[in-house]
């Protein structure tokens, strides 16, 4: 199991979740956006540095095939609809959501060959291509502005909009997601 999904289990299980920092599935998706942060400067020092540690590519493959796209899935199957319906039409929210979830498409199919250019070169210092230089700095630029967006403008709207039952039904969907996802990777 990764660590994403022991992190959301263990916070999701039983009363005594209540208390901890992620019974809130929005803390949950905040540290998600933290790490998808430091991924984006491993991406960078994996094109500037002459060598960085297979630990770092680990993680970053790691992120972008297993992580990121639970967290869009959470964003766009749960957060962004219930923000819909607990906005006014005013607050102009509906626009900006629309934009995130392109910015999503783009991130999804973008995901799995930046992971792959880093899968190819995971034990070897060779290098990458200024091609494939090229692709890495654009997908993290992309991903780093998008954060700004979901952290400066969606959260902190969610965090007043969004109602207990909200929360209560992302969370079990979270949790559910990432069992079916690890029950799909185990069979
Ligand atoms: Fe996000």
């Amino acid at each position: 199991m990764t660590k994403d999904s022991e992190r959301l289990l263990t916070t999701a299980r039983g009363g005594k979740a209540k208390t901890g920092p992620f019974n809130n599935p929005l803390d949950f998706i905040a540290e998600d956006h933290m790490r998808e942060r430091e991924v984006c400067a491993l991406i960078d020092k994996l094109v500037t540095a002459s060598s960085t540690k297979s630990a770092e590519r680990k993680m970053i493959v790691e992120f972008l095939t297993e992580q990121l796209p639970l967290h869009l899935a959470d964003e766009e199957i749960d957060l962004f609809p219930m923000m819909l319906e607990r906005c006014d039409p005013e607050e102009e929210i509906k626009e900006l959501i629309e934009k995130l979830e392109a910015d999503h498409g783009h991130a999804l199919a973008d995901a799995p060959a930046i992971a792959a250019l880093i899968e190819v070169n995971k034990t070897s210092d060779t290098g990458f291509s200024e091609k494939a230089c090229a692709r890495m700095i654009d997908f993290a630029g992309h991903a780093r502005r998008h954060l700004i967006l979901e952290n400066a403008i969606i959260l902190p709207i969610a965090r007043v909009r969004l109602t207990e039952d909200d929360l209560e039904t992302m969370r079990n969907h979270m949790r559910e997601r990432r069992l079916d996802h690890h029950k799909e990777k185990t069979k």
